[in-house]
């Protein structure tokens, strides 16, 4: 790599960590960072997207500016905007900045606007340079991808587990498996999801408060699937000042009177199968685009079979809970060959304490 290539990457990289800073507050936006240099190539102003219905990352930038941007460069690791959304586009401002070079990692993956902000960039005579650190680019934003190209949130599912692969004893117990630290951890982690899922038989037996604790403000939306609403009438879910929580039901199956016990601040919608892709539509839909699936394993297992899960993160404590009957995380895929079974990708191991994480994801 050449030192002209380096110092590109430099800044792109620059562009990203930038970006990286809005993790958990920009859905259903993007997360972006943007640098500029003067035409010498030294910075004179960077930025980052904060939060929606805030400046974009190159807006943000300007507004930073120490020095005339004219005949300078940016780097910005997504496609500019060119519509005039909650803030106005800005490919305009970069035009009338008199900036000469734009280095862009990837394109808006909304097809209705890709490329164009990019075509009037060079229309105006900019040069502009696609691709630079894509790779990263991509890994950064694959939520929002992922939602704006398949119209469904990104699935992230989480279980706890023993290291004889049990979730909870025969009785349902399953109080506490993994260590303190990550519980805690796992509080914190929730604060990268929009919404938090379970089924109504873990709200039954766990009565879960599904929180960051305090990380993330407003907290995520805590949504519980079921197919009978046959819901307690008490439950810490039911208390809505912290976090919001969604009901949705299966109109299919329910019994719509259990609905009288459900509190007011409880919001509730109905879908017409128990389909978990539903869910997944519905959460895209109101602008979430990573999700956490904390359910247990007949949801969890329905929800991977419809695609809904792209990562599963899980927690392995050195414990055995033994017993035939005990839970295991997963129910039946009905698999007859080994060739059938799932295969996981790209494993990522820590160790918390005596437990260890493992991260792995499905190649969609
Ligand atoms: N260790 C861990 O990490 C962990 C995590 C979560 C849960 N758990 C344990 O898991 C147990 C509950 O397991 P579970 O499998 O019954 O979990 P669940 O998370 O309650 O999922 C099953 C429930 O989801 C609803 N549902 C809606 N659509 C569905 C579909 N297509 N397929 C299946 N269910 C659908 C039904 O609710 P309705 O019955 O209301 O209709 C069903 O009973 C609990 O004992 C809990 O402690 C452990």
């Amino acid at each position: 790599m050449s030192e002209k290539n380096v110092s590109h990457t430099k800044w792109m990289k620059r562009a990203i960590f930038l970006a990286s800073l809005g993790k958990n507050t920009t859905s259903p936006n993007p997360k972006v960072g943007a640098v500029i240099l003067d035409k010498h190539g030294t910075l004179i102003s960077e930025g980052f997207h904060h939060k929606a219905g805030m400046p974009h990352a190159e807006l943000m930038a300007f507004n930073n500016l120490k020095k005339d941007a004219k005949e300078g460069s940016m780097y910005v690791n997504l496609e500019p905007c060119c519509h005039h959304g909650k803030t106005p586009p800005c490919v305009d401002k970069v035009i009338s900045s008199g900036i000469k070079k734009v280095y862009i990692s990837i394109e808006d993956p909304d097809k209705r606007v890709s490329g164009k902000g990019i075509k009037q960039l060079k229309e105006a005579g900019i040069k502009v340079h696609l691709g630079l650190c894509k790779k990263e680019a991509l890994d950064l934003n694959k939520a929002f991808i992922h939602r704006n190209i398949t119209k469904k949130a990104f699935g992230v599912l989480k279980w706890a587990m023993s290291i004889d692969g049990r979730i909870a004893l025969k009785n349902g117990k399953s109080k506490w498996i993994t260590n303190e630290e990550s519980r805690l951890l796992v509080h914190s982690f929730r604060a990268e999801f929009d919404a938090i899922i379970i089924g109504g038989n873990t709200l039954r037996r766990d009565n879960p408060l599904l929180t960051t604790r305090g990380s993330k403000n407003p907290e995520p939306l805590r949504v519980i699937f079921t197919k009978s609403l046959d819901l307690p009438s008490k439950s810490n879910l039911w208390d809505c000042n912290k976090a919001k929580t969604l009901i949705i039901y299966d109109s299919s199956t329910a019994n719509e009177d259990n609905l009288k016990r459900i509190p007011k601040s409880v919001e509730v919608e109905k879908v017409s199968s128990d389909n978990p892709v539903l869910i997944s539509k519905i959460l895209a839909k109101r602008g979430c685009n990573k999700v956490l699936w904390e359910c247990g394993p007949r949801l969890a297992t329905a929800a991977i079979k419809y695609n809904c899960i792209q990562e599963i993160i899980t927690f392995i404590a050195p414990k055995i809970l033994g017993g035939e009957n005990s839970m295991n995380p997963l129910s039946d895929f009905e698999f007859k060959e080994m060739n059938e079974i799932i295969k996981l990708h790209d494993s990522q191991f820590s160790l918390i304490g005596n437990d260890i994480c493992v991260k792995s994801s499905f190649k969609n």
